[in-house]
């Protein structure tokens, strides 16, 4: 006997367990399955952000960054630091302890807001009257029956060809969490936002890390003159990149990885290391879905097709976040999935994709909203930049962190904010303000003219604003 609901969501990433919990909110009857399991077998729900990605990242970001504090700037303070070690072990320990906390959050979420949950892979059976027949397999063996389905299954990380993960010794972002020893010499392909913020994990607990990327600029998304900052800074703090190289054979022997690769200049080179990241994207996850049991279009790269709503070839079949187009960021999945949600429940569920906030959570982070100044240069808008740099702010200063600046870049005419681009301390906090401002439409003179609390790395932005129109105050 089948079980029924309103709504089935297939994942229980942030784009799947936010979807869920708006759909109940909204007086549906909501089913979720997701198949992730914890060390123990048990249900881990949160996706590939809280298990093997955004959370656990942070979790060590932070480790190694007091580590790195520890080591190297304690001393400026006064504080004078004995005997100092690392137990990666014990890090890799209380990281773990950080993914359980949100594994557990969500399915209290779950009861609290009467989701039902099954742990499971879910696969598209058959069309039925009214709705879709969904088999659930694995710990949950049901058969549900929806008359709405959210696909929500995330991505996974792509391999390079010839060099198919074993998590041992190349590693993609789920070995690369959860490394329990410093290896001495790290090598990673693609230096992304996976590549940069693993680096720099690896690089502050003592390794040797070399990134080679295949294309001839650095961060080549990001704003030019933030992304030569950064790039300034990472190269300053010992990471060794090399840009426009063409990796070739990837050799796995007992003591590590030796990876061939040509230089920019068309020289043969060798990198041997003791293990290997792999970060050149992640592709869309369809695996044990079975889409064309029902004939849900996929594209080339294996996406699900949706149009500007998130509405797939089948009608009540709808898709969000890492297996659509669009950025992969968890945020973005989660503005889907509510979007979504509130559209089943006959609202109007909407998302603004020119306002998706980026963040690389580097030291400095980077993070920026809005159109680039190449961006704007190549689609022939007129406009103003201001930016103002961190080493002008009181804050920044007692900090000790006067790396970065604030960068706002507004229409020529109008003044309306275009695009802010940081790269600082705190920029993944200091982009929230921004943010607001542009889907408020506001102009640089609205940041520029309000109240900005001192001393805080804010009034950078505030002063970028006033840059605008080439009158800061303090620099
Ligand atoms: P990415 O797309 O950010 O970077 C991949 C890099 O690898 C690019 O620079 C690319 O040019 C390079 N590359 C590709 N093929 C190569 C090859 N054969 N040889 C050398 N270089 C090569 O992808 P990444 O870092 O794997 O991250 C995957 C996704 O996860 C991204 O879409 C990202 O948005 C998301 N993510 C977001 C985070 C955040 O918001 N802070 C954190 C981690 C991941």
């Amino acid at each position: 006997m089948s079980k029924q609901f309103d709504v089935i969501v297939i994942g229980g990433g942030p784009g799947g367990y936010i979807a869920a919990i708006r759909a109940a909110q909204l007086g549906k009857n909501v089913a979720c399955v997701d198949e992730w399991k914890n060390s123990q077998g048990g249900p881990a729900l949160g996706g590939t952000c809280t298990n093997i990605g955004c959370i656990p990242s942070k979790a060590l970001l932070q480790s190694s960054e007091h580590f790195d504090h520890a080591s190297h700037h304690f001393a400026d303070h006064g504080i004078a630091v004995k005997g100092l070690s690392m137990d990666s072990a014990k890090m890799v320990a209380r990281k773990d302890a950080v993914v359980k906390q949100n594994n557990d959050g969500i399915l209290y979420l779950f009861k609290k807001n009467k989701v039902s949950f099954f742990h499971g892979r879910a696969s598209f059976e058959k069309a039925v009257d009214g709705g879709y027949e969904i088999k659930v397999a694995g710990a949950a063996e049901e058969t549900l029956v929806g008359q709405h389905v959210i696909v929500a299954t995330g991505s996974t990380a792509r391999a390079l060809p010839g060099a198919p993960f074993d998590e041992t010794q190349i590693l993609s972002n789920d070995g690369a969490l959860a490394m329990t020893a410093v290896p001495k010499k790290l090598g990673l392909i693609g230096s992304g936002v996976i590549g940069l913020e693993m680096g720099s994990v690896w690089r502050r607990l003592g390794s040797e890390v070399t990134i080679l990327e295949g294309l001839p600029t650095f961060l080549g998304a990001v704003d030019e003159q933030i992304a030569k900052e950064a790039h300034k800074a990472f190269v300053k703090q010992g990471l060794k990149i090399e840009l426009g190289v063409t990796v070739g054979e990837v050799k796995v022997g007992k003591k590590g990885v030796s990876v061939a690769w040509t230089n920019a200049k068309g020289e043969a080179q060798k990198l041997d290391v003791d293990k290997l990241i792999v970060s050149i994207g992640r592709v869309p996850n369809t695996v044990g879905l079975n889409p064309q049991a029902v004939g849900l279009q996929l594209d080339e790269r294996g996406a699900i097709v949706v149009d500007g709503d998130c509405r797939t070839s089948l009608p009540g079949v709808w898709a969000v976040g890492d297996v659509v187009r669009g950025p992969m960021l968890a945020h973005k999945a989660e503005e889907e999935g509510v979007a979504v949600a509130e559209r089943i429940a006959g609202q109007h569920g909407h998302v603004n994709f020119n306002t998706i906030p980026w963040v690389i959570y580097t030291s400095p982070e980077i993070a920026w909203v809005g159109r680039t100044e190449q961006q704007l240069k190549a689609d022939g808008v007129a406009y103003k930049a201001g930016t103002f740099p961190f080493l002008a702010n009181g804050r920044a200063r007692a900090l000790g962190d006067t790396t970065g600046m604030v960068k706002m870049l507004a229409d020529a005419s109008t003044d309306e904010i275009l695009g802010v681009h940081i790269v600082g301390p705190m920029a993944s906090e200091l982009i929230a303000e921004c943010v607001v401002a542009m889907e408020f439409r506001a102009s640089s003179e609205d940041i520029a003219r309000i109240c900005h609390a001192h001393p805080t790395l804010s009034e950078s932005t505030k002063e970028a604003a006033l840059a605008v129109a080439k009158r800061t105050l303090n620099f």
